[in-house]
């Protein structure tokens, strides 16, 4: 089979657009741009409502997209769902980082389907409440990680469970950006008070799933971790940009490694950072005793693959090497995290990105940032739920 073929092989579902689904959007600012693009693609949704903290900006997000006849006279999130005149059957969460939680738990439990961006939470615990309220609502919880929508990422995967590979025993994940604190409207992703996490949550949660979903999320068992915020706190930093104020604002991590032990004998040497003096802090590589793959570093990283990949094997006792060239995806992946939500809800299916898997993403987050400020080793507890 050759690429195109492959290509051709990729399912294009067609979508019955006789009943339409209401949906909301939770925080108006840069993502939630993304969103709307995506919805305002998809034959079988109404915008129905938007809810800002920041008095006019939802109505000033649905005039600029021209999208009209969309309720947005809410000071929040609670008002907005408490309308039980929109009939909603999902929302959108684009919140920053600290507001996931709590809207989340407050839309499942008036029993609407959510579609959360990523990261999952701030912290272990906050995620473990929202994972409760979702089981007790029977509603869909997809977490907003769209490089999982990419063919190669689904490649990583295949090939682990083809068992090329062996048993997997190692692996190296994590990437970077020379200069990348992302701030291009404001602070949320840089204050503690919004952002909660740095790098760690919020490009660190896409290659932790990049290999955790590929090897099947095995439970975390220890982690060392380490944090760090030299760029961020430096008023040089911002020099370029005009905002070395900042730096005084800058209550997060730039730079986060670990090292983490996993139940069947895996160890998850991680390393994530939005700003170094380096060009990628290292490629993914997967470790087995049959195989091992090589998955090359984005130059600007944002959690999918950078080019072909490499598979490291014997055939017929000669060591040898096969290249996995880059597949394309046919659909934007943005179009694909919508698109498969709004299916999962139509459908009764399951979450394409689910909590369960999620929960241990962020336990591993939340592990690194906890044993970072403690100086030592912890152990990750999940809590049954
Ligand atoms: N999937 C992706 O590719 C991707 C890309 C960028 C950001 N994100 C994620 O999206 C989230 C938002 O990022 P952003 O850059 O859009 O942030 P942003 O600061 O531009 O927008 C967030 C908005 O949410 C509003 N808000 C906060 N709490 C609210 C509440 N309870 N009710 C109503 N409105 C509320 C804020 O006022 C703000 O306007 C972050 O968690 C980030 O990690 C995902």
């Amino acid at each position: 089979m050759g690429l195109d073929d492959f290509k051709e092989n990729q399912e294009v579902k067609v979508v019955d657009a006789s009943k339409k689904l209401r949906i909301g959007i939770i925080g108006c600012g840069w993502i939630a741009e993304a969103h709307i693009k995506s919805y305002l693609r998809q034959p079988d949704v109404e915008i129905v409502a938007g809810a800002d903290l920041v008095p006019g900006k939802a109505k000033a997000f649905f005039e600029k997209w021209g999208v009209e006849g969309v309720k947005t006279d809410y000071a929040s999130h609670k008002e907005m769902l408490d309308d039980k005149s929109l009939k909603l059957d999902a929302v959108s969460i684009c919140t920053y980082n600290r507001q996931h939680a709590i809207p989340a738990i407050y839309a499942l439990e008036k029993g609407v389907n959510v579609l959360l961006e990523k990261p999952f939470t701030v912290t272990l615990e906050e995620a473990v409440e929202v994972v409760k309220a979702e089981k007790k609502s029977g509603k869909i919880l997809s977490i907003g990680f769209q490089p999982r929508m990419d063919e190669n990422m689904k490649m990583i995967k295949r090939i682990v469970e083809s068992g090329e590979l062996g048993q997997v025993y190692y692996i190296q994940t994590g990437g970077g950006r020379r200069r990348g604190i992302p701030t291009p409207y404001g602070t949320t992703f840089i204050e503690d008070k919004t952002a909660g996490l740095g790098a760690l949550g919020d490009i660190g949660c896409y290659s932790l799933d990049m290999v955790l979903n590929a090897i099947g999320y095995p439970k975390p068992l220890t982690v060392s971790g380490y944090k760090s915020s030299f760029f961020g706190t430096d008023p040089n930093y911002y020099k370029k940009i005009g905002h070395p104020e900042y730096a005084k604002l800058f209550g997060v991590d730039d730079f986060a490694a670990a090292f983490i032990r996993l139940e069947g004998g895996i160890i998850l040497d991680f390393r994530i950072a939005w700003a170094m003096n380096l060009d990628t802090p290292g490629d993914t590589i997967i470790m087995g005793t049959k195989g091992s793959l090589r998955i090359p570093s984005t130059e600007c990283w944002n959690g999918s693959v950078g080019g072909a990949m490499t598979l490291y094997h014997e055939v017929c006792g000669e060591q040898t090497q096969t290249e996995i060239p880059i597949l394309k995806t046919k659909e934007g992946l943005f179009d694909l995290k919508i698109r498969t939500f709004l299916d999962a809800i139509k459908e009764n299916g399951t979450a394409p990105v689910p909590s369960s898997q999620i929960l241990i993403n962020q336990a591993i987050i939340d592990g690194i940032a906890k044993s970072a400020e403690c100086g030592r080793e912890i152990e990750i507890k999940i809590p049954e739920i």
